[in-house]
């Protein structure tokens, strides 16, 4: 079984390459993308929702920008594919989400990492790894086949920590947020797919996304300017794991950045 996880989707190029990719992939049992950023940079609104679903993605987990659509705080509960960071405590949505697909059921949960992610999370979160576990007992209870957590968060040592906490509990454990890819993809011992961070599929001349001049101006003057999301050619960062359909222990894990 092979499971594609997609990063964090920045703007309409992201969004472009996102359907590109997923209709030359054809070997795929099941996809994950992060949506944060497909709205213009800035979170996801029902219209990117239901565009990256159309390309064939079964999941979408969320992050940090969820905060810069206000008109959506009381829309993500009705978006039922969409997985909204179990421990934030201000915004209401799925704290998981099951799929059923050829014939097995997959669960996704999305968590928020604690530090250096703005105050607006810090103030309105829990424990990442406490609410790992409750959320793991709920989908232990519906008998779910694969268990995928999408950890947003900036600090490294958080990722990897919560890698080895969650290894003998769930399939996989990856990072999104940082936009960068990591190359520390690893299968731990108890078969349990991991890596850091899975980038961004977005613009390939940007900061993270965002306009360069813009990215520059901010750090030479120190003022804050407004975000402006980079078109350009949009690079794809991804990872895809194969299992092993008997044992649900990963066999591989690759890279994708291109
Ligand atoms: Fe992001
Ligand atoms: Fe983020």
């Amino acid at each position: 079984m092979k499971v594609l996880i997609v990063g964090d989707i920045v703007g309409r190029a992201g969004l472009n390459r996102l359907g590109a990719e997923l209709r030359t992939r054809k070997d795929i049992d099941f996809c994950i993308v992060n949506g944060e950023n497909s709205a213009s940079g800035r979170g996801i609104r029902d219209k990117e929702y239901n565009e990256i679903l159309g390309y064939g993605a079964d999941v979408i987990t969320m992050g940090n920008h969820m905060y810069y659509r206000k008109e959506m705080a009381s829309e993500y509960a009705k978006l039922e594919k969409l997985a909204i960071p179990a421990n934030i405590t201000n915004l209401n949505g799925n704290k998981h989400v099951i799929v059923e697909k050829n014939g097995k059921k997959f669960g996704v949960i999305n968590l928020i990492g604690s530090f250096a992610m703005g105050e607006i999370i810090e103030k309105n979160i829990t424990n990442p790894f406490v609410m790992a576990d409750e959320q793991i007992k709920l989908l232990k209870a519906e008998n779910v086949d694969y268990i995928f957590i999408d950890f947003h968060a900036e600090a490294t040592a958080e990722k990897i920590a919560m890698g080895y906490y969650l290894k003998n509990k769930v399939n996989a454990v990856y990072g999104t947020h940082t936009h960068v890819q990591t190359a520390d993809e690893k299968i731990l011992d108890t078969g349990m797919a991991y890596i850091t961070d899975v980038g961004m599929t977005g613009p390939k001349d940007s900061v993270l996304g965002l306009k360069t001049e813009i990215a520059i101006a901010r750090f030479t003057t120190g003022h804050y300017l407004h975000y402006e999301c980079s078109q350009n050619e949009a690079m794809f960062n991804a990872i895809e794991i194969e299992f092993d359909d008997n044992t649900k222990k990963a066999i591989s894990i690759k890279r994708i950045n291109e």
